[in-house]
């Protein structure tokens, strides 16, 4: 895969960092709205070709992928562009605002020949697969609580009552669609379609959510997902059932280099009173590399199961953060 990149924040140094560090990928150019900042964008990263111009990058035939890293409004836009342009697409969480939006990306995509893929960390990463194997271990479900709380940088500027896109609606921006999004993404990544859902937020003179917690119904148990960019918590991800509790170690975005396993009850059917720990095995590496990977393998060997199985999970998503950005 060879990728130009749009936006110049910080999660496309990680993404660049991420794909120096997979095999098969390489960053062949940047994108930012000004040239001087796309000159040294690309200086910094020891990229060889910058564009200022959007239509100019698009149309490089050496560039096959486009990765979309601009404010959440400009998704939908800029991803219809890169597919119309043949390029394959990595566009950044959240998808699009709209389920429509998404439908449609996935379907011009296809009439194109080319694949839209999510930039999700979570539902790649090896302590989510892990998860999944264990889940049968904790009986019959409960819980499934999620934290992803993150004081951000930009909330004094938004108190301040300074423009910041990340606390703007126009921009679609927020505590769902930043920060929530990983922990809908953990959920219905295991559980699927949710019974119900609602969405109670904490929301700021502009009217946006700056924190807010997700309820998803189950058949027999729910699922919470606490959203904060105003506040900070221990971020966790608890799975409880009757027979014993989950335990993954920071927020659901990320990776770690064990999950913990919790027996409910001293002696309980012969479990031991004491945390099993069930590692990983790794050591805790770059979290967008698993993405990537995968990204560059469904690409290559044109696996299309992989990639529908990826799509279903997006319009997913997509459909809960609409239904809840509707209000409450
Ligand atoms: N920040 C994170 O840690 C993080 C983590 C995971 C995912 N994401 C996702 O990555 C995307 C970008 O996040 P971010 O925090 O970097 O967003 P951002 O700072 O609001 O904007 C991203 C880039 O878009 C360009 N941009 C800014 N305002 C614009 C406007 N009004 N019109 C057109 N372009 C504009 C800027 O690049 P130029 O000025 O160079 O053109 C900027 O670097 C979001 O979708 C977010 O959900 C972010």
């Amino acid at each position: 895969m060879k990728i130009g990149t749009i936006g110049t924040g910080v999660i496309v140094d990680r993404m660049i960092q991420a794909v120096n560090m997979t095999d098969h990928m390489s960053i062949e150019a940047v994108y930012s709205r000004s040239e001087q900042k796309a000159c040294e964008y690309a200086k910094k990263h020891g990229v060889k070709k910058y564009y200022w111009n959007l239509d100019e990058m698009l149309n490089d035939p050496e560039i096959d992928t486009i990765y979309v890293a601009s404010p959440n409004s400009l998704h939908y836009s800029q991803s219809k562009k890169a597919i119309l342009a043949k390029k394959n697409v990595i566009n950044e969480k959240p998808f699009t605002p709209t389920l429509k939006e998404c439908i449609e990306l996935f379907e011009l995509a296809k009439e194109n020949n080319v694949f839209i893929f999510e930039a999700i960390t979570t539902i790649h990463l090896p302590n989510y697969a892990l998860v999944k194997e264990h889940l049968k271990d904790c009986g019959e479900l409960k819980f499934v609580q999620c934290n992803f709380s993150q004081y951000s940088s930009r909330y004094g500027k938004y108190k301040n009552h300074e423009q910041t896109n990340a606390f703007d609606p126009a921009f679609n921006g927020g505590a769902l669609m930043d920060i929530n999004v990983y922990c809908i993404h953990f959920v219905t990544g295991i559980f699927g379609k949710p019974e119900s859902v609602s969405y109670i937020a904490n929301r700021g003179y502009n009217g946006i959510d700056t924190s807010g917690i997700l309820i998803m119904r189950y058949p027999g148990f729910i699922a919470t997902c606490v959203g904060a960019k105003d506040s900070s918590s221990e971020n966790h991800v608890y799975i409880q059932g009757d027979q014993g509790t989950i335990r993954v170690f920071g927020s659901s975005c990320g990776v770690c280099s064990h999950v913990e396993f919790i027996p409910p009850k001293k002696d309980m059917i012969g479990k031991k009173d004491v945390s099993n720990t069930l590692n990983i095995g790794i050591e805790q590496i770059m979290h967008m590399t698993y993405e990537c990977a995968e990204f560059e393998r469904i690409t290559r060997l044109n696996d299309i199961e992989a990639y529908e199985k990826l799509c279903d999970q997006t319009r997913l998503v997509v459909s809960i953060l609409e239904q809840c950005s509707k209000g409450e």
